[in-house]
């Protein structure tokens, strides 16, 4: 096919440019047909600028991997729709020593085809019409497996975990998109158990708890294979989240990852929060105010970001001219502070609600726990949200006596 012939979709096309390629995509502005309608959907080959950001942050990452590893790099790209992220990946990670690619809708792949021709990059991207369990089962054979597997379905990634991490290398990074959070942050609890192996729970962090609850359902799929993780980085945008966890065989680092599942208990009645082994810890009293306390898990207690791999991040963000390069400074440096900060947040709104005082600025209540001697930082999950190691108690009777001052 040359890139000159009038490729025939049978629907409305454009060419957009993002990163340093363009490609042909579905004209969405043309498929809208009422206000309500979610184009992305609605195209005959899914395509959505708004995940400009995910593929920006999947570029960055997946390079600042490699330049750690300091070799050439095989990916792949299962559930690809028109190729932009894959092709995205061969024209702008150095190092990038092989892309595959695939889906198994016949116009998506058709679509990519003709894509990766328009950015001249036949020589090291291939696309497959097939699906993806399929195409990763065939690269499950040591030889053949890939340094990165990046799934960003539409939905859950679940079905695809384990032939993703079959198709890993040793020391290999799993990027994962999800975007039921429906699911993950409570609102279909039972959907949340049945997918994701864990409790949802809704509360003012649940973002970070369906964050949490997809990096433990990987450790699950990869424990069985005697394969441990370590999360490296993770976000959360707009209608979904996003983890990036490196992978290491053998049965001590599966058991070590297993050892870091638990639970988060929450009390609704005080907004007390801590983390357990079991979910029945002290009769799941609260120990602040003796209620019945609720619980999400099992999921991953671990760190959710690793300080140096965003600082690595950040580096390979500064050399970029991207859209979103500002954004995604600014969420790397959360992300830095965050990497060594406790678990969960409080959102100041829903704490001030509960005891009808005035809403201080994040900042002030930083500097407020702070200079009470606690450690007390800003969250990029939240932009009203602080993780601090100060109780529910004394956030509350701090934020009382600001008010009182
Ligand atoms: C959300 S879109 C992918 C978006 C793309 N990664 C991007 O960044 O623009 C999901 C794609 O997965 C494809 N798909 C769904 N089920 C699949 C399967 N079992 N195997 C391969 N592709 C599949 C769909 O046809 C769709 O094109
Ligand atoms: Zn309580």
């Amino acid at each position: 096919m040359m890139v000159s012939d009038e490729l025939k979709m049978h629907f409305p096309t454009e060419i957009v440019q993002e990163g340093q390629v363009r490609v042909l995509a579905p004209k969405l502005s043309a498929l809208v047909r009422q206000p309500s309608d979610y184009a992305p959907s609605r195209a005959p080959v899914f395509y959505n600028p708004i995940m400009e950001l995910n593929r920006d942050i999947a570029v960055i990452a997946f390079q600042a991997y490699q330049r750690a590893i300091n070799r050439r790099i095989t990916l792949c790209e299962p559930l690809t729709s028109t190729g932009i992220r894959g092709i995205r990946f061969a024209a702008e990670i150095h190092g990038a020593n092989g892309v595959l690619i695939g889906d198994i809708s016949e116009r998506a792949v058709e679509l990519a085809r003709y894509n990766i021709i328009l950015n001249g990059l036949q020589h090291c991207l291939t696309v497959q019409h097939k699906d993806a369990n399929l195409l990763l089962s065939e690269h499950a054979a040591p030889h053949r497996r890939f340094d990165v597997v990046d799934l960003d379905p539409f939905g859950s990634p679940v079905p695809y975990l384990d032939s993703a991490i079959r198709a890993l290398r040793d020391e290999g990074l799993l990027a994962v998109t999800a975007t039921d959070l429906a699911p993950l942050c409570g609102v279909h609890p039972k959907a949340c158990v049945r997918k994701y192996g864990g409790k949802p729970l809704r509360t003012e962090y649940c973002h970070e708890l369906a964050v949490r609850l997809l990096a433990g359902c990987i450790v699950a799929v990869a424990a069985k294979h005697d394969i441990g993780i370590h999360v490296v980085f993770s976000h959360s945008t707009d209608h979904y989240i996003r983890v990036y966890a490196q992978i290491a065989y053998g049965a001590k680092r599966a058991d070590a990852a297993v050892k870091s599942l638990g639970y988060i208990l929450h009390c609704f009645n005080c907004l007390h929060r801590e983390s357990a082994k079991s979910p029945f810890a002290k009769d799941a009293a609260c120990p602040e105010c003796g209620s019945k306390m609720d619980y999400a898990g099992p999921l991953w207690l671990e760190k959710i970001f690793d300080k140096g791999f965003c600082k690595l991040m950040a580096k390979e963000n500064m050399q970029r001219a991207l859209r979103n390069s500002g954004k995604i400074a600014r969420l790397l440096a959360l992300a830095e502070t965050e990497a060594e900060a406790p678990a969960t947040y409080y959102v100041l709104d829903r704490i001030s609600d509960k005891l009808a005082l005035p809403v201080p600025a994040v900042d002030t209540m930083l500097q407020v726990l702070r200079s009470s001697g606690f450690i007390a930082v800003p969250t990029h999950f939240n932009s009203r949200g602080i993780r601090t190691n100060a109780s529910a108690l004394v956030v509350k009777k701090l934020l009382q006596r600001l008010a009182a001052t």
